[in-house]
């Protein structure tokens, strides 16, 4: 079997880890030969923002580097879907797999459907219900051209649903085994919806020790365990209204009344804070972007949490410290249904979070099934 991959922001990078840790460990297993390709778009392309998590993680360094680096959505879109097409026209893989919802994703996925390569959607189905996010587009236009949709949740499958998916593998229930899947055959392959739990809980079980014992960032800027708070701000329906930084700036500033707040800041984010570097109050440190050890171990040891971000609101809810979301809506609903999160304009000054031991986004074992599944649907043996 010859997969494919597309990533090209920070986020990406991070849910590509535990595949790629599946996808080897999975080689061993197998008689047949498994070839992973992967292609990098360079959306994100500073040290901070890319290569760190090759470098620390031990992710499948790329095959391709398309160096499409910044611009407006058309530019860096259409340079991706052309890029890639080539890549694809020539590697005709058996699967092109996209995660979650930047325009490397969409680009990606558009780049396939063209010439009739399946999809294969990691992070499929979630929704905001909020067009004007470009995240929002990205992963409506991925999912309704995928072959294979996982799901991170019964939430997303839902949402899948209700867009007229029909092909719901185990009733939109977590999938432990893999019997139910069929290969893919050309003619009559429904798009399947898979509930295959959260690859970045795998991602989280898999690092939090090394995490502990590698990172510095504690001594490095001299902070007490569950003394400080942390804040990430770099979604565009924030950073590019001045309105709206302004807000947040206020909000982060009211929260914080006295406490440390680190700042890990986004490059967007940089620009867009210039004005208001005087605005904060003495207590936020901003920093430059950190690699995935010393942020969550970081994230792990603060008291509280106050991002835009989708992955620290998942990550918060893991590591169990309360976040608020500054956002107006999420497509993390289990996380505010447990009481860990909060949207910014219902904080009232507490959380009040439930210990219940919900399994909300699967076993743990999220990229393996994964794996197990693209194995089950595209490899040659089962044709
Ligand atoms: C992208 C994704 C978003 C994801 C985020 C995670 C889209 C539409 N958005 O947003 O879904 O949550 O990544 O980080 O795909 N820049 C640098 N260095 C870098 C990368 C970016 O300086 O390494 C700056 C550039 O000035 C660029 C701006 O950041 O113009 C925005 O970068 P872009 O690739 O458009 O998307 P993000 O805002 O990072």
């Amino acid at each position: 079997m010859k997969i494919a991959h597309v990533v090209g922001a920070r986020p990406q990078f991070v849910k590509f880890t535990p595949i790629s840790w599946a996808i080897n460990k999975f080689k061993h297993t197998i008689s047949s030969p498994l070839e992973s390709v992967l292609i990098h778009t360079g959306q994100h392309y500073d040290y901070a923002m890319s290569d760190i998590f090759f470098r620390e993680l031990g992710i499948q360094e790329p095959d391709y580097h398309l160096g499409v680096g910044s611009g407006p959505h058309g530019m860096q879109t259409g340079l991706i879907l052309q890029r890639v097409e080539e890549i694809l026209s020539r590697l005709r893989p058996d699967v092109l797999v996209v995660y979650g919802d930047t325009n490397s994703t969409l680009g990606g996925a558009l780049a396939a459907v063209k010439l009739h390569i399946p999809i294969a959607h990691v992070e499929a189905g979630l929704r905001s219900f909020n067009k004007r996010m470009p995240e929002e587009v990205n992963r409506i236009l991925a999912d309704h051209i995928s072959t294979v949709l996982f799901c991170p949740t019964e939430a997303a499958v839902e949402n899948l649903r209700r867009e007229g998916f029909s092909g719901v593998i185990n009733n939109g229930k977590y999938i432990i085994h893999t019997q139910e899947l069929v290969p893919y055959h050309r003619q009559v392959s429904p798009p399947w919806v898979i509930n295959a739990g959260d690859v970045m809980y795998t991602l989280i079980l898999g690092i939090l020790e090394t995490a502990k014992e590698r990172s510095t960032i504690l001594k490095d800027y001299r902070l007490e365990e569950k003394k400080y708070y942390v804040a990430t701000l770099h979604r565009a329906e924030n950073t590019d209204d001045e309105d709206r930084m302004k807000t947040m700036v206020a909000f982060i500033n009211q929260v914080a009344a006295g406490t440390p707040v680190i700042f890990p800041v986004h490059p967007r984010t940089r620009k867009a804070l210039e004005p208001f570097r005087s605005s904060f109050a003495a207590p936020v440190k901003m920093i430059d972007p950190l690699g995935y050890f010393d942020m969550v171990w970081l994230l792990s040891n603060s008291a509280l949490i106050l991002t835009d971000s989708g992955g620290l609101q998942k990550e918060a809810y893991w590591l169990k410290v309360p976040c608020i979301t500054l956002r107006e809506e999420t497509e993390w609903v289990e996380t505010i249904k447990s009481g860990w999160n909060i949207l910014y304009r219902n904080y009232t000054g507490a959380h009040r979070p439930s210990n219940a031991d919900e399994h909300f986004y699967g076993d743990g074992k999220n990229a393996e099934r994964i794996v197990d599944a693209l194995n089950v649907i595209f490899s040659e043996e089962h044709r």
